[in-house]
C-alpha cells in the first residue's frame, strides 16, 4: 500500500538507519517467505525492513513486531500516534542544527528528555546526524557515537514519518518491548516468526554494535536455538538470519533447518574498505 500526498507517492520505508538492517536483502528474504501463514512475528525488529515490505504488499496482514532496545520501540508508537508533534519537534531540531551543528549535536545527545515526542525526536535526529547513521550505547546505555560529517541531512523526513504513521494506524500492528523469546506464548501453528537478532561475530576482531546496554551472548544464541526449536514444535514457520559462523551452523546442523549462504553488503563498518560483500546465513525450517 502506497500513501498519497498531493501528487507524490510515498512507500513506506525504515525511518532509522540500523546496523544490520536488512533492506538490501528484501528480494531474497521474500524470496524465501513461505507461500501462505497468519500473523507475522518480528521479533528483533531494529529497522523494520521486512515488516514495511509486508505491509505494504500484504494489504491487511496482521503483525506482532517487538524489541529490547525502549527508545526504538517508543518511535513506532510515537510515530504511529503522535505524528504531528513528532514533526513540530523535529523541525525544531532542524532549524537548531542548521545554526550551529557540533554544539547542538553534543546538546542533544547529553540530554535526556522525558516525554515520548522529545525522546523519540532526540532518536530520530540523533540517527541522521550521527557518525555512519550508526545506533551504538555504552554499558550504561548512553549514546555515544559522535557527530557525522554532513553537509544537509534529511533531518526531518516528513514525507516517509507520514507514509509509516499512516501504515500503522491502518494495519493491525501490535508493538511491543520485550525480550525475543516471549513470542513463544503468542505465536501459532502457522504463524511466521522472522528472527534477526544481532549477529554473532565470525572473528575476535569483526565489528560489534551495542543496541541495548546488554549484548547479546552465546547464551542469547543457545535460547534462541532452543526458541526456534519449540515453535517448530508448535508448526509455526520458522525464518532465521545470521552470520556465516560456526557456532551458528552447528546450532541448525540438523532436520528440520535447511541452511543457506547468501551474499549480503554490510553498510555499516567504520572502514569503509570492509563494507565489501560477505555471506550470511538463511535458515528456515520449511
Ligand atoms: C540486526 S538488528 C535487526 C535489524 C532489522 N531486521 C532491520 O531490518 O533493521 C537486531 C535487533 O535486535 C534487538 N535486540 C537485541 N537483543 C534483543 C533481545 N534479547 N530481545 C529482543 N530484541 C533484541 C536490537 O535492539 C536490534 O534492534
Amino acid at each position: 500500500m502506497k500513501q498519497q500526498y498531493g501528487q507524490i507517492l510515498v512507500t513506506p520505508k525504515p525511518f532509522v538507519k540500523w546496523a544490520g538492517g536488512k533492506r538490501q536483502l528484501i528480494p531474497i528474504l521474500n524470496q524465501n517467505l513461505p507461500r501462505s501463514f497468519g500473523t507475522y512475528f518480528e521479533p528483533f525488529l531494529g529497522g523494520g525492513a521486512l515488516l514495511f515490505h509486508m505491509l505494504t504488499e500484504r494489504n491487511g496482514q496482521k503483525c506482532s513486531i517487538s524489541d529490547l532496545n525502549s527508545d526504538l520501540v517508543l518511535s513506532y508508537i510515537t510515530i504511529r500516534d503522535r505524528i504531528d508533534s513528532l514533526i513540530t519537534s523535529l523541525k525544531s531540531h532542524e532549524r537548531n542544527y542548521q545554526k550551529d551543528s557540533k554544539s547542538y549535536y553534543y546538546s542533544v545527545r547529553e540530554s535526556n528528555p522525558r516525554s515520548a515526542i522529545e525522546k523519540t525526536s532526540r532518536l530520530l535526529f540523533l540517527n541522521r546526524t550521527c557518525f555512519n547513521g550508526l545506533y551504538r550505547v555504552n554499558s550504561k546505555g548512553k549514546f555515544n557515537v559522535p557527530l557525522g560529517k554532513y553537509t544537509n541531512p534529511n533531518i526531518v523526513n516528513e514525507d516517509n514519518l507520514r507514509a509509516v504513521s499512516d501504515i500503522l494506524q491502518a494495519s493491525k500492528v501490535s508493538i511491543n518491548c520485550r525480550d525475543f523469546e516471549a513470542v513463544l506464548r503468542d505465536a501459532k501453528k502457522g504463524d511466521l516468526v522472522y528472527f534477526d537478532p544481532p549477529y554473532q561475530p565470525v572473528s575476535n576482531t569483526a565489528n560489534f554494535t551495542s543496541y541495548t546496554n546488554k549484548s547479546f551472548s552465546i547464551d542469547d544464541l543457545n535460547r534462541l536455538a532452543e526458541l526456534c526449536k519449540n515453535l517448530d514444535a508448535k508448526g509455526c514457520h520458522v525464518l532465521l538470519s545470521n552470520s556465516d559462523s560456526e557456532d551458528v551452523s552447528e546450532l541448525f546442523s540438523k532436520k528440520p533447518w535447511k541452511v543457506s549462504r547468501i551474499q549480503a553488503n554490510r553498510s555499516i563498518n567504520s572502514d569503509s574498505k570492509k563494507r565489501t560483500g560477505h555471506f550470511e546465513l538463511l535458515i528456515k525450517n520449511y
